[in-house]
């Protein structure tokens, strides 16, 4: 008991001093901390699905026909996952490049966004195969 004494004491003062301390910045690392916490942590399909909905369907739409918001604007239009010329060429190793490096990895348009710095590998496969979900999927 002796012991734990003075641990308890210090242990209060570590607190105290680290409550006085608290400046926004101190947060913002903490909550960059947690951010790359939950980078490296497995991705779910709901996740997945989250992630295409925030980062893609601007573009390819919500389900992948190439219908989103912002397609309009574009030209050569964004691609529709739904159709079967996509599907025949598709891997996932072939939709991990494109995401990862954008259109211009696979000689298309520049207009296709390059997410290697945005994203990390894990969560670029996971978008890779949602992305085939969506063209396999003729209910959607
Ligand atoms: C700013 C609009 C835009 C956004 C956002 C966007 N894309 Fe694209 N994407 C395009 C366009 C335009 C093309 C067609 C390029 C071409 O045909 O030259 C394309 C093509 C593709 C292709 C097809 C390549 C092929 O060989 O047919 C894949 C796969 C793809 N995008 C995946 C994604 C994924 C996954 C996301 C989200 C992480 C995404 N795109 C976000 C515009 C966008």
């Amino acid at each position: 008991m002796k012991f734990f004494f003075p641990l308890i004491i210090l242990a209060m003062v570590i607190i105290a001093l680290s409550c006085q301390n608290d400046s926004p910045q101190k947060e913002d690392l903490a909550l960059e901390a947690a951010r790359e916490f939950f980078r490296v942590t497995d991705v779910t399909v709901e996740d997945s699905k989250r992630m295409y909905l925030h980062y893609c369907s601007v573009c390819h739409g919500a389900t992948g026909k190439g219908d989103g918001f912002n397609a309009y604007n574009l030209e050569p239009k964004p691609r529709d996952f739904t159709d079967s010329t996509f599907l025949n060429k598709a891997d996932s190793a072939y939709v991990v490049k494109v995401i990862t490096g954008g259109g211009l990895a696979v000689d298309l348009s520049a207009m296709m966004p390059p997410y290697g710095r945005t994203l990390t590998i894990t969560e670029i496969e996971k978008l890779a195969e949602y992305v085939l979900f969506l063209s396999r999927d003729s209910t959607n």
